[in-house]
């Protein structure tokens, strides 16, 4: 954990993928900033904006009324340019142009490798996870997970209305490319019949057969939440399923993007003000290459070489309790 200079002036910038949570969370790094008499500014657009100096300063009201609101008002990118050198000199200078001391980094694990390759330059930087997969090692939770998973739930649930009115199976497919988590989670809160994640191997045989003993046992519905990275892919699941013998008719419904959007969970919201007001706070004390990280209920400052050591792996004992459940 190096010691940053004195801290007048910070930036912040939202990063990859949006997450609902990102709002607040940037009305909590702006209030606290102000609230410690340090200047905040805004930078559009990610780190493309930081390479480009789309920066503007923010006040309090700049903050009002978003609370409530997905997305977020600072706009994000996914910047393959700044894995270039070039670029990360290009935004030094940007930032040195602007007088920014400290830098705040909402986003997800690309992000936070993105925030590294600044303190390798040497700028004050804390990251703060935010992505709805819910994939960086050193956080219990990361902003827009809880906000994700409602809305998949919600799905699920008018789903199952029509699933079981019509005697059918849903295969649904929830994001997450490399990770099971949203999947798994929702599946244990829907009483899903089974769930496929990325993690463990899917054998189409015996996804068939667990569908089928679903209907042998009278279920009236059959519900199997496929995380978006899953092999084979879920077309080619269907398909397969399609042309076994089944009791059920099987349909498919992809989630998609409806699951990064939408108004912040009061979790997500919460979670992004802590997160927010820590962030500031860590920069003011000269913390930088941290993240801000929830941990057994407490924020703590995580540094950048212990949040990237690792993969966070789906907690096994909630996947087998998914099948136990599942009855
Ligand atoms: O990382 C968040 C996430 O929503 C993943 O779950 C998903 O695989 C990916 O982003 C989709 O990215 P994009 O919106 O760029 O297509």
């Amino acid at each position: 954990m190096a010691e940053s200079r004195s801290i007048k002036t910070i930036g912040l910038l939202t990063s990859g993928g949006d997450a609902p949570g990102m709002n607040p969370c940037i009305r909590a790094v702006v209030r606290a900033g102000l609230a410690r008499g340090l200047q905040v500014i805004g930078v559009e657009d990610g780190f493309e904006g930081l390479i480009n100096g789309r920066f503007h300063p923010m006040g309090p009201r700049d903050v009002g009324g978003i609370l409530q609101r997905g997305g977020t008002i600072l706009r994000t990118a996914r910047c393959k340019d700044f894995m270039d050198q070039k670029y990360q000199r290009e935004s030094i200078r940007s930032i040195n142009d602007a007088a920014i001391d400290g830098l705040v980094v909402i986003g997800g694990d690309g992000s936070m490798h993105g925030a590294q390759q600044l303190v390798d330059r040497g700028i004050a930087v804390v990251g703060v996870p935010a992505s709805i997969d819910n994939d960086i090692f050193g956080t219990d939770m990361c902003i827009g997970v809880d906000t994700a998973l409602n809305t998949i739930v919600d799905a699920i649930d008018k789903l199952r209305d029509t699933a079981s009115s019509h005697n059918r199976a849903f295969l649904v497919e929830t994001m997450g490319r490399e990770s099971g988590y949203l999947a798994m989670q929702a599946g244990i809160v829907t009483g899903a019949e089974l769930v496929l994640v990325p993690e463990v191997e899917t054998d189409v045989e015996q996804v068939g057969q667990v569908m089928e003993a679903a209907y042998r046992r009278g279920k009236s519905h059959c519900i199997v939440v496929v995380a978006e990275g899953v092999k084979p892919p879920i077309s080619e699941l269907a398909e397969r399923i399609n042309s076994m013998e089944m009791g059920f008719s099987t349909r498919v419904t992809i989630l998609g993007h409806i699951q990064r959007g939408g108004k912040p969970s009061a979790f997500d919201r919460l979670l992004a003000s802590r997160f927010g007001t820590k962030a500031v706070e860590y920069l003011v004390e000269g913390k930088t290459g941290v993240m801000t990280g929830l941990n057994g209920g407490s924020v703590e400052a995580v540094p950048f070489s212990h949040v990237f050591s690792k993969r966070k792996s789906l907690p096994m004992d909630q996947y087998e309790m998914a099948k136990t459940l599942a009855r």
